[in-house]
């Protein structure tokens, strides 16, 4: 492995929501600091910086992570998705209305890192899903204000609404 210096500038060639990115970085930039203050990213929020709020999941190669445990400098090749990437995504709607409904957010603080996490784990089409999985889900990601019940009722409603609606297509089919 080769040796760099921390002020080493490293070329990097990644996708960011969809668009083909060549930047460049020195070795040590986390890659949360990296989207928010090289890209302007700042949907990626940055709570406790080791890896313990899920403030700053993204999704990398469409799996939730946290991006203030890695390295800009790591991109290469990688495809990353953040909360601005998934903001247009009309097949999440349901699932910004959930959360409207059940006052899922308070200050708003930790949303963007729950909502990367949920879209990520609802991209793997889960199937009879119960509250404790849902809990279970939910639990790399810390939310100070809201108690969770609210963003758990959120998470319910979806995945109910979207197993009934599977289930009808399945008997009209
Ligand atoms: S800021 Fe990354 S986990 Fe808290
Ligand atoms: S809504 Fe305030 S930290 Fe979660």
């Amino acid at each position: 492995m080769p040796f760099y210096k921390s002020d080493t500038k490293i070329k990097i060639q990644f996708t960011l929501n969809g668009k083909d990115i060549n930047a460049e970085t020195d070795t040590r930039t986390l890659l949360s600091d990296f989207l928010r203050h090289s890209l302007g990213e700042t949907g990626t929020h940055v709570g406790c910086e080791h890896g313990i709020c899920g403030a700053c999941t993204v999704m990398l190669n469409n799996d939730p992570i946290r991006s203030c445990l890695m390295f800009a400098s790591q991109l290469n090749n990688h495809e990353i998705t953040t909360v601005e990437g998934i903001a247009n995504d009309t097949s999440l709607d349901d699932l910004r209305i959930a959360f409207k409904k059940h006052h899922a957010l308070q200050c708003g603080f930790c949303t963007s890192g729950f909502l990367v996490t949920i879209a990520s784990f609802l991209k793997t089409n889960p199937k009879n899903v119960d509250e404790i999985s849902i809990r279970e889900m939910l639990s790399g990601n810390i939310c100070r204000c809201t108690g969770y019940v609210g963003i758990v009722n959120a998470v319910k409603e979806v995945m109910e609404n979207r197993n009934n609606n599977n289930d009808k297509d399945q008997i009209n089919a």
